[in-house]
């Protein structure tokens, strides 16, 4: 679905090599996390997915599609885009609007629109808001609602910039909930995101960025175990991960990704079961 080729990206005017020979390929319904610190290129490489950038070097193919041949507009059917801050995304009068706008722009029915908008509204729970100006509800619930416009558009691939940041717990768990749904319907989503636990909850899979280049692609289970690529990036584990790495003879197993799983291992342990290598799930 997604295929990036030593594909490399300087901003104009004697920027920084942003992107630096990335090489990467991602399948139909997977869940990728992206984790890097601040200006390690995490948004440079999604706007290289939504041909928003175009690759100074390598190449970028979306389903098939060399990005440098075509549009944002003609890809954006095909990859939906979901800004970090909804206040750049959301500008309809009314959330239904919202909602609508882009498959009513690319020219479905009004009765498909409304179909998708119906199934929008109540996935994303906004019935009780939909005549409401997006700028009259919440900063969570507008960020749904920028999350919920793109959904109507029904693309392959989904990138979410930050989706949890400035969530509350109830809107944080709605985006946990859409991203695995996304994924059972056979949607690609890449998901950037400082959020650790979101990540160990929803991906099997994430790549590391670091100063333009990726550094790790693998298990995040993984990834927050390699105390090298932790330190390099400033990224800090789940709390429950280092947590169970902390714990009593647990240094040579893999890291707990959750307070379930942590009990259930050790529940095992104490039934006396071996071992497991480190890159098993549990
Ligand atoms: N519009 C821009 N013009 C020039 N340099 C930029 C621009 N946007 C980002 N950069 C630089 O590119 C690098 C990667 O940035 P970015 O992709 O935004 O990283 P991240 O999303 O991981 O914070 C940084 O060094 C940043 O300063
Ligand atoms: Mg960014």
């Amino acid at each position: 679905m997604i295929s990036l080729h030593e594909a490399s990206y300087t901003y104009p005017n004697g920027g920084v090599v942003a992107l630096d020979s990335m090489s990467v390929e991602v399948g139909e319904g997977e869940i990728v996390g992206v984790m890097g610190q601040n200006g390690s290129g995490k948004t440079t490489f999604t706007k290289l997915l939504n041909g928003l950038l175009r690759p100074t070097s390598g190449s970028v193919f979306i389903n098939g599609r060399d990005t440098s041949r075509y549009s944002v507009q003609a890809l954006a059917p095909h990859v939906g885009y979901v800004f970090q801050n909804p206040n750049h995304q959301v500008f309809a009068n009314t959330v239904a609007e919202e909602l609508a706008f882009g498959p009513l722009n690319i020219g479905h029915t009004p009765e498909e629109v409304a179909e998708r908008v119906a199934e929008a509204a109540e996935f994303f729970e906004l019935g009780a808001i939909m005549q409401l100006h997006p700028y009259r509800i919440s900063f969570p619930m507008r960020k749904l609602v920028g999350i919920a416009s793109i959904f109507t558009m029904r693309p392959q691939v989904f990138i979410l910039d930050e989706p949890t940041t400035g969530q509350d717990h109830k809107t944080s768990s709605v985006i946990d909930r859409l991203i695995l749904r996304l994924g059972e319907r056979g949607n690609t989503v890449i998901c950037v995101s400082h959020d650790m636990p979101l990540i160990a909850h929803v991906t099997k899979r994430a790549l590391v960025m670091w100063n333009g280049k990726l550094i790790a692609d693998a298990p995040p289970r993984e990834i927050f175990s390699d105390k090298l690529i932790m330190e390099r990036t400033h990224l800090t584990p789940p709390q429950i991960t280092q947590l169970s790495m902390r714990m009593p003879g647990r240094a040579s197993r893999p890291g707990a990704l959750s307070i379930a799983e942590l009990v259930a291992s050790v529940r095992s342990e104490a039934m006396g079961d071996p071992i497991l290598p480190r890159s098993t799930h549990i």
